[in-house]
């Protein structure tokens, strides 16, 4: 297997003694309590009351800060002792520690969080019967939709807060360097598939008033995309296009200079993939630029970045539809070659972590 080379070093030997090995096997079979008990304590405010006493709180200082019994108080401070996001100093004050400033202040950790509190924890339960049957079994938790963008617009006001939380925070990141890399070629109509909300076409009009974006999607998300980018400054250079991807008789427009998808493709399996960007490839010009922009766990510079992205393809598995990922970047070409594309250039390290792949039509 192919990997960075960050990764390899992590990946391609044991690197734990037998000790932390064994540590690991214990946090992994105690992680829903340690997720929730972090969950809690951040939610309750105890991490922001002991990063404003840098000297520590003893028990009941911080139960009757945080509002908690005094019982709450200790199973929650004892849980996190042992966890390592709080440590005690010798006159018995809690005190945070590196991994509990991390948890406070790092805005991916908190997307993270809310994202699988709020989105996947209920239905991980039926993570076995959806790998199983290749259906998104968890989604039922919310409601009773093939996958789980038909029901988007429908979700729980709060499931649906942190699935655009995590969605936005890690596109929003790049778009500053990826309008740089569209744009760098003239482009006067873009097809944005998938566009979602309207984030990347509000971005695009903003950055060049000659533009005219595209946004194809669900029709139930159009609707919400409509409500989004409205008054927005180039609002009236948005235009919406009704499709149902999943449907192979669904064909592309014609006629655009670029097709952008962003965080698109990883909810679709592979099969799935190659069909949709052969319809994309039929509706494009030799000229025309298809850029694919994905998270692949196997070109992050960081370890941690990996890690998260091979558990959010689990997701996928569970919630989102049963059969896509988080890809490893030779799938992800393998299908573009598939469909007759070739990938002409790769930029790695936007924002959090995205690769976009520009590709054409293969030369006939
Ligand atoms: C993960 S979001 C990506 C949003 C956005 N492009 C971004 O980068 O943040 C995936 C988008 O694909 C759309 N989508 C999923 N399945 C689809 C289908 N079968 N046909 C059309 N669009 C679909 C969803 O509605 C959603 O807007």
């Amino acid at each position: 297997m192919k990997l960075f080379e960050s990764l390899r070093k992590r990946y391609g030997k044991e690197s734990r003694t037998a000790l932390e090995a064994q540590r690991l096997a214990h946090e992994i079979a105690f992680a829903p309590v340690v997720f929730q008990v972090t969950r809690v304590m951040l939610k309750a405010g105890v991490f922001r009351l002991l990063a404003d006493h840098r000297d520590g709180l003893t028990q009941a200082q911080i139960a009757t800060e945080c509002g908690l019994s005094d019982y709450a108080a200790q199973v929650l401070l004892e849980s996190s002792l042992t966890i390592g996001t709080v440590l005690v100093t010798d006159d018995d004050r809690y005190v945070l520690s590196k991994a509990g400033w991390f948890v406070l202040t790092d805005k991916m950790v908190e997307a993270n969080i809310d994202f699988n509190h709020d989105v996947n924890y209920l239905g991980l339960f039926s993570l076995d019967k959806a790998l199983a049957t290749g259906r998104p079994e968890g989604l039922k938790v919310f409601g009773k939709w093939p996958t789980i963008y038909e029901g988007l617009s429908r979700l729980p006001e709060q499931v649906q807060k942190s699935w655009f939380g995590f969605d936005h925070f890690y596109s929003d990141c790049s778009f500053d360097e990826a309008l740089q890399v569209v744009f760098g070629t003239r482009a006067r109509t873009l097809l944005d598939v998938g566009g979602n909300t309207g984030r990347w076409a509000a971005r695009c009009v903003a950055h060049d008033p000659d533009v005219n974006v595209t946004v194809m999607d669900l029709p139930q998300q159009l609707e919400m995309m409509r409500r989004q980018v409205k008054g927005q400054p180039g609002a009236e250079r948005i235009h919406a296009f009704a499709a149902n991807l999943l449907d192979p008789a669904q064909a592309f427009p014609v006629g655009f200079d670029a097709i952008w998808m962003s965080q698109f493709l990883d909810c679709f399996s592979e099969s799935q993939v190659v069909s949709i960007l052969s319809r994309a490839a039929a509706s494009m010009y030799s000229d025309t630029r298809l850029y694919i922009m994905e998270t692949f766990w196997d070109r992050q510079k960081f370890e941690t970045a990996a890690f998260c992205l091979a558990q959010t393809s689990v997701y996928f598995t569970a919630m989102a539809n049963g059969n896509s990922k988080m890809y490893h970047s030779d799938d992800m070409i393998r299908c573009v070659e598939q469909a007759g594309l070739r990938v002409d250039r790769i930029h790695d390290g936007l924002g959090m972590g995205h690769t976009i792949l520009v590709c054409r039509r293969k030369i006939d």
